[in-house]
């Protein structure tokens, strides 16, 4: 049995199988509520319950305080509707049309980059590259149905193999796997390309890389901030220049950035030896 949820201020209306998250079924729907862990531990999926009751799912108090709860929010991502519902939520715009597909991916190479970095380069099967667009991810699905993010570093153009630089997590279920006992050629599912952070042109790219570069935590913007330079200046000139610009002007503040990841990986060195030299 399925539950009809509308989504307000937009009107959209879904249908959501039975067992299913208010935020799966909108992905199957093609309709994009914001989120990121899609594991109950960041809030990026929190909105408001108006209608309907709701199976909250498990979730880290940390991302969904009980006075919240009471106050109708829920995290989409882990909630399924009991009921018809009605949601408030925000939608991201439209995305790029690229479906996101599920499929197996070998592990051809690990590289560690520091005590806690890990470079991993994925190999499809034979005869299938992923379509995706600069700055977008894949998550992993754990053999419980959990799901990990992690964003692609490779840019597009080159896409012989899937880079991913992942940090381990203390505790981690995934990381801890990865950097413990993960060895090259075992065998991953995962399912991508996902998100809606992507190069789209050249002002927006500048404007969106410099705010999300201060507000992501390293591991997610510095493979994300590699892929889309590295397509930008690919692809045009002027992309160039504003990109200088862009880091004369910041300069100060990316030094202090890169000094304090130190050696996370290359790409940092790469950006401080840049900046010292303009
Ligand atoms: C869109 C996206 C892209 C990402 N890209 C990268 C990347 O390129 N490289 C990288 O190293 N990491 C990236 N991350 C973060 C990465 O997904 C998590 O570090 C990873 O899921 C940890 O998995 P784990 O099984 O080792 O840890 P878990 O067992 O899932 O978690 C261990 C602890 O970390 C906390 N935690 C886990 N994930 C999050 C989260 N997203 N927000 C807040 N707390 C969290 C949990 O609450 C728990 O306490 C990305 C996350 C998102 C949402
Ligand atoms: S997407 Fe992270 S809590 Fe829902």
């Amino acid at each position: 049995m399925s539950h009809q949820v509308t989504i307000q201020p937009s009107g959209h209306v879904y249908s959501v199988p039975d067992q299913e998250t208010f935020l799966g079924a909108a992905i199957d729907a093609g309709l994009n509520i914001p989120y990121g862990c899609r594991n109950g531990a960041c809030g990026a999926c929190k909105g408001k319950v108006l209608s309907g009751e709701v199976d909250y799912g498990d979730y880290q108090a940390t991302a969904l305080s009980d006075a919240e709860k009471e106050a109708g929010l829920a995290l989409f991502c882990c909630a399924k509707p009991l009921t018809d519902a009605v949601i408030e939520c925000r939608e991201v715009f439209a995305l790029n049309g690229i479906k996101p597909r599920i499929m197996p991916a070998r592990v051809q190479m690990m590289e560690k980059r520091s005590h806690d970095v890990m470079a991993l380069f994925l190999k499809l099967p034979s005869n299938e590259r992923m379509q995706f667009l600069a700055g977008q991810y894949i998550e992993f699905i754990l053999k419980d149905g959990k799901r990990r993010a992690f964003s692609l570093a490779n840019a597009p153009h080159n896409d012989e193999f899937l880079e991913l630089h992942l940090r381990l997590v203390p505790g981690g279920t995934f990381t801890e796997y990865v950097f413990k006992e993960m060895q090259e050629k075992a065998i991953l599912r995962l399912e991508g390309p996902f998100g809606s952070f992507y190069l789209l042109e050249a002002f927006i790219f500048v404007k969106t890389a410099i705010s999300r570069l201060f507000l992501l935590p390293a591991g997610r913007v510095l493979p994300r901030l590699k892929d889309c330079l590295s397509t930008f200046f690919i692809n045009t000139q002027l992309a160039k220049w504003c990109c200088i610009g862009a880091l004369k002007l910041w300069k100060t503040s990316i030094c202090q950035l890169c000094r304090r990841l130190g050696q996370a990986c290359t790409l940092t060195l790469n950006l401080f030896q840049y900046c010292q030299s303009l």
